[in-house]
């Protein structure tokens, strides 16, 4: 099942080898949902979504609510007189300035179809800045948000920092974690998804939290890329190894094979 947002590090392509690795539980929790590539693609009985960036689990909150009837509302702003340069810009003045919640959660799923490359991206004052898109007929993913909303029925969300939501595990949980990746370079930036930077200090918290879960019996999975650091920082875990095809920088005809790792805690 694919997600309906475009996001970036979405483990959609790799949730196979994700869910391998997965060990069975009463619930699963994923601190750094983004997309929901693995929620929707496993079958818990429970779950438990969260993420860091409120726009993101505002909406799922909204859509988990209402269903067809937020779907059909978020259609109408995928209309021809809406995709244009003025109307993307006025429209996310709009998603920057009301506080009308419900509206911004529309207009959310607006922005990341018509804006460039579904990037998700905030200035230092928390206002939305990724530029139009230029799509010809950017895809209204009706089908794909019904089937986020059949499948959220077991689902909690929270918009919460990880070890916030990684302190409230209990045994018998099952808890992945796919956090902004680390640079696969010294020169290479971090990811920002929120206003926030996710920095060494948070990579050294989350290996060290998820250790100390593994010692209470409760199983961790963490997703980064494959370098020197995480292999530190992952000593206490059992690694597997892979290759991803993806695409690194503004140049969209470059893809290279990029290595990736899966701790298990
Ligand atoms: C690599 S993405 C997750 C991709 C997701 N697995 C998917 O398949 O789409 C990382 C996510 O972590 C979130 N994030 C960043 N810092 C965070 C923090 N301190 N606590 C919780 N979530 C955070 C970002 O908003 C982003 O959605």
């Amino acid at each position: 099942m694919k997600p309906f947002l475009k996001w970036a590090g979405n483990k959609y392509r790799i949730v196979e080898q994700i869910k391998k690795t997965l060990p069975s539980g009463g619930r699963l929790i994923e601190p750094f949902v983004g997309a929901g590539a693995v929620f929707l693609n496993t079958h818990y009985e429970k779950y438990l979504l969260a993420d860091l960036n409120a726009d993101l689990i505002f909406l799922y909150s909204f859509l988990k609510k209402e269903g067809a009837s937020f779907i059909q509302d978020c259609k109408l702003f995928f209309s021809s007189e809406n995709n244009n340069e003025k109307k993307f810009y006025e429209i996310r003045d709009l998603f920057n300035t009301t506080e009308d919640s419900r509206l911004k959660s529309l207009l959310f799923v607006y922005l990341n179809k018509h804006g460039f490359n579904g990037l998700c991206r905030y200035n230092a004052a928390g206002k939305f800045n990724v530029p139009w898109g230029k799509y010809k007929k950017p895809y209204f993913p009706e089908k794909e948000m019904q089937s986020f909303y059949y499948h959220a029925k077991n689902a909690l969300f929270g918009c919460a920092d990880f070890e916030k939501i990684m302190h409230s595990a209990c045994v018998g949980d099952v808890i992945y974690c796919d956090p902004p990746y680390v640079p696969l370079s010294e020169t290479a930036h971090f990811t920002n998804y929120t206003a926030h930077v996710f920095g060494v200090e948070q990579q050294l918290k989350l290996a060290s939290l998820a250790e100390a879960l593994q010692n209470k019996g409760i199983s961790v999975v963490i997703s980064n890329h494959d370098t020197d650091f995480t292999r530190k920082i992952y000593a206490k875990a059992e690694i597997l190894q892979f290759q991803v095809r993806r695409f690194i920088s503004c140049d969209g005809n470059n893809r290279v094979r990029v290595p990736e790792l899966l701790a298990l805690f």
